[in-house]
């Protein structure tokens, strides 16, 4: 509710759900696709809500482009959360790193949207992986339309939706600003 009037006030497209739990921060990164974090100086956990029944895939990256690219990857099918710590390179889909270092926490789809909850280290310690420092971070997203039916199968998922941001995730200052 107290989103749903704070869209109303800034005339932002948004959609009229609360996060599952309380965050500080939080960042419209699509009209699809809202970020919830909150960090400590060693931890960060995330939570998207994204306008999708399909796969979403959330990540970090050097430079704002999709590759190369530290990502997870979820999808919600009959209430059962598929979530791989994967590494973007430079062409097809991501493949899973060998040391999972990003943990879900929780997974839902309310009607539109799936809510994911999950959380990783700082520095993971995983060269698959980047760190996340302090100051502006290439935050990427990204959704499909349609589930995957598995992880053989991530060549093949119908239109797939993304974008990126720079957004100060351990600034701790309220909400970052978006484009
Ligand atoms: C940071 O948050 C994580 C996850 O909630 C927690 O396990 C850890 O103890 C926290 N660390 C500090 C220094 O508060």
């Amino acid at each position: 509710m107290f989103r749903s009037i704070a869209c109303l006030l800034v005339a932002l497209p948004c959609v009229l759900l609360a996060p599952s739990q309380s965050f500080p921060n939080m960042v419209q990164l699509n009209s699809m696709y809202d970020l919830y974090w909150e960090a400590n100086s060693t931890y960060i956990m995330f939570e998207v809500d994204v306008q999708t029944n399909g796969m979403v895939g959330f990540g970090i990256s050097e430079t704002g482009l999709m590759f190369p690219g530290d990502v997870i990857m979820a999808w919600v099918s009959h209430g059962q959360a598929e979530f791989q710590d994967s590494y973007a390179g430079m062409h097809g889909p991501p493949t899973k790193d060998a040391s999972q270092d990003w943990t879900l926490y929780s997974s839902s789809e309310h009607g539109p949207t799936t809510t994911l909850t999950f959380g990783r280290p700082l520095n993971t310690h995983d060269d698959q992986d980047l760190v996340i420092h302090p100051g502006k971070v290439h935050v990427i997203y990204s959704w499909t339309d349609v589930d995957p039916t598995g992880w053989d199968d991530l060549t093949y998922h119908g239109k797939i939706n993304r974008g990126s941001m720079e957004v100060d995730l351990l600034g701790g200052q309220g909400p970052a600003v978006g484009k």
